[in-house]
């Protein structure tokens, strides 16, 4: 059993020293990796910028951008029986990327953006047979229908929803989540750590890819 797990935000530049990103600490996509490990599995985990290290006996692949993760991605996903992409990749990047730090009475304060790749969908669209592919959704209203809308729109087997409204999960030790499935009832578990919520997620994923 091969399992590639994303955890982690993502940044993308201005220039060489300025970034835009969002609060995600990782511990989410660590606590799975570590879970996934003591269930037996092989456990490659992409992450960006954290403050957290790597579970003993994971092979982690540490990135910065979006980009730089659908690369690391790429190669892990066609040999993973299970893809758990609990990264907050940012959505949108600077349209320009300056080379060289821009000085501050030359800085522009109006930055125009463009969407960054959607690295679930883009994997999503090759996926093989076999495969089975979570999804996370970060709401802050509305949890379930938009994260079921996800669920469709990326063509996933799971997709995990959870709150992050003021008090929700980004950085916080704990988490409350709602498992749901492309068929069937989805199932809630939680408020708890994030180390139980990911050993709940794993045991609840073991039937789908045994
Ligand atoms: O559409 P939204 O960003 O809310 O979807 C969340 C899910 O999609 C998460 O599993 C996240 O890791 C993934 N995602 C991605 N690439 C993006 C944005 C989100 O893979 N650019």
């Amino acid at each position: 059993m091969r399992v590639l797990i994303t955890a982690g935000p993502t940044r993308e530049f201005f220039d060489p020293v300025r970034y835009i990103s969002n609060p995600s600490s990782g511990k989410m996509g660590f606590a799975l990796a570590e879970a996934a490990h003591e269930a037996g599995w092989t456990v490659d985990l992409v992450h960006g910028p954290v403050a957290l290290k790597p579970p003993a006996g994971v092979t982690a692949h540490a990135v910065v951008t979006g980009e730089e993760m659908h690369a690391a991605c790429e190669p892990l996903f066609e040999q993973c029986d299970l893809l758990i992409m609990c990264a907050a990749v940012c959505d949108m990047r600077p349209k320009q990327r300056e080379p060289q730090k821009v000085k501050k009475d030359a800085l522009r304060m109006t930055v125009e953006f463009e969407a960054t790749r959607d690295i679930l969908k883009t994997l999503s669209a090759r996926r093989r047979s076999g495969q089975v592919l979570v999804g996370f959704a970060a709401e802050t209203e509305n949890v379930e229908a938009y994260a079921r809308r996800k669920l469709e729109e990326k063509n996933l087997d799971y997709i995990v929803a959870n709150s992050v409204a003021p008090g929700g999960a980004f950085e916080a030790d704990d988490n409350t989540v709602q498992l749901i499935p492309q068929t069937g009832k989805p199932l809630s578990f939680g408020p708890a750590s994030k180390a139980d919520v990911a050993q709940w997620i794993v045991n609840q994923l073991k039937s789908s890819v045994a």
